[in-house]
This record gives structure tokens, C-alpha cells and sequence, in this order.
């Protein structure tokens, strides 16, 4: 279902170290604008069009519509991965982007906190700052009683939230999650709606594409795909 967004090899992009200045600095501050967005796949019909937002940190995005209207599509042209077919996206101070994917991707025999360690490592810190802070993000989703287990011993609940510490740890002005609870029991995908909103709070752009009415409504915000069905259609057979 996500295939499109699965080849994206986003985990691996370089590591930067943030700005010690970052977080003083308005000048700074993330923001990533759509204007007349649209797009479709080459002679297909349309999947959006007309798109307009401005998307600030400290807002978690809802991202919604059903199964193929264009959610990770969306995602990625939000990433700048694709170009849309229409209007343009700017990204301003967005240096360094995570995606995490709808199904978590780690290395099974690797312990969990060493998952959220090799970023920090990237970053210059040592292995035991690296330890220390990547106890204090894992705390954060609460995944410090997890900390010493191998990935593949994990529950589905605690590899997505692990994989969400990683990101985290990587320090993103631009963090996409894809259908974040799709594979989740309801208690857990509950635990990870809280997770996603928290993070909002920080210095981070959150954009969270989801089909889960849960997920829309813990979002401060919501771009909705669903009513652009009709519209783009019509547009998609008139060209
Ligand atoms: N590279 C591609 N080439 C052609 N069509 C594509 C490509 N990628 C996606 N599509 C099609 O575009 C539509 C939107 O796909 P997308 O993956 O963005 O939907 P989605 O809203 O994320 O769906 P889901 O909820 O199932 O993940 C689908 O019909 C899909 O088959
Ligand atoms: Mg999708």
C-alpha cells in the first residue's frame, strides 16, 4: 500500500548538528508553504489539486482522506522527493526531514536503544552522552523498560514508538509519519495519537498522513484529501 513511500531512503540521509541557535532565533523557524498544489500520475486523474497551507512547528498536520487519495503522495511532494504536477511547495529552514514508515523497519538483533543511540553518535556526542540522551527521548515514549531488548522482541506498539524516538533523536525540522496506528491495536494506536501530538511542542514540523478518525482528531490541524475526490476528478477529465 506504501510502496511508494517505503523506496523513499529517507532513515539514511546525512546527519546534521543543530544550531545551538536554533531555538532563539525566529529566523530559524521552519515552514514549509503550498501553493495551488496539485498533482497526478501521468495521464491519470487527478488526485489533488487547488492545495493551499502554510504548515508552522508546534502544530501536529493531520493529513486525511481514504485508501489512494494521495496521502503519502502528498507527503512526499511536502518533502520534496516529487515535484507536484502543479504549484510549488517551499521549504524554508528545513534542513534535515524524517520519515517514519507505517511499518517499523529495525535491525532485529540490535538493541532497541541502540536504535536511538547511532544518530546521536552522528551528531559528535559521545557513546555515553549518546546514552544518556537516548534514555531521556526513549523515557519520552515511554520505552526505557524496553531500552536493553533486542528490536525483534518488541511488541508492534513498541517498535513504531521506538521508531519515532529514533527520528526524534535525529533532530528533524520536518518529521512525516505514515499511517502511524494502520497495523495498531486501539490502546496502543491511543498511546502513539498522544506520542505524535507531544512532539508537536518542540522546535519540529509534524505531519501526520492518517485514515484514522483517532489520529485526525488528536491533530491540531487538518489538510483533508477526501472532498478533493469529486473536484479533481472533474479537472482530470476536462484536460
Ligand atoms: N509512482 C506512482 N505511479 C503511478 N501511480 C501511483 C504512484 N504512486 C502512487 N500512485 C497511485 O496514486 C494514488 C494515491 O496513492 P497514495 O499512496 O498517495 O495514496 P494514500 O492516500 O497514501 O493511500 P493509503 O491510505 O492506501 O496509503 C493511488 O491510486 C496509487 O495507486
Ligand atoms: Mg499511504
Amino acid at each position: 500500500m506504501n510502496d511508494h513511500a517505503a523506496s523513499l531512503p529517507l532513515t539514511e540521509t546525512p546527519i546534521r548538528v543543530r544550531n545551538a541557535a536554533h531555538n532563539d532565533d525566529d529566523h530559524d523557524t521552519p515552514l514549509v508553504t503550498g501553493t495551488n498544489v496539485g498533482h497526478r500520475f501521468k495521464n491519470g486523474p487527478w488526485l489533488f489539486s487547488n492545495l493551499n497551507f502554510t504548515l508552522h512547528t508546534g502544530e501536529a498536520i493531520g493529513l486525511c482522506g481514504p485508501s489512494g487519495s494521495g496521502k503519502s503522495t502528498l507527503l512526499s511532494i511536502i518533502a520534496g522527493f516529487d515535484n507536484p504536477s502543479k504549484g510549488t511547495v517551499t521549504r524554508e529552514h528545513v534542513s534535515r526531514i524524517r520519515w517514519v514508515f507505517q511499518n517499523p523497519h529495525g535491525m532485529p538483533k540490535r538493541t532497541a536503544i541502540d536504535h536511538v543511540v547511532q544518530p546521536l553518535l552522528g551528531q559528535g556526542l559521545t557513546r555515553e552522552q549518546a546514552e544518556d540522551e537516548a534514555v531521556a527521548i526513549m523515557s519520552m515514549f515511554r520505552l526505557t523498560h524496553v531500552a536493553a531488548r533486542e528490536f525483534s522482541e518488541l511488541s508492534g506498539g513498541e517498535a513504531q514508538r521506538l521508531m519515532l524516538a529514533r527520528a526524534i533523536a535525529s533532530k528533524p525540522d520536518l518529521l512525516l509519519v505514515d499511517e502511524p496506528t494502520a497495523q495498531l491495536d486501539q490502546h496502543t494506536a491511543n498511546d502513539i495519537d498522544a506520542t505524535l501530538t507531544g512532539l508537536a511542542q518542540d522546535d519540529v514540523i509534524v505531519i501526520i498522513a492518517t485514515h484514522d478518525s483517532n489520529t485526525r482528531a488528536a491533530c491540531s490541524r487538518v489538510i483533508d484529501l477526501a472532498w478533493h475526490d469529486s473536484a479533481s476528478t472533474a479537472e482530470g477529465r476536462m484536460s
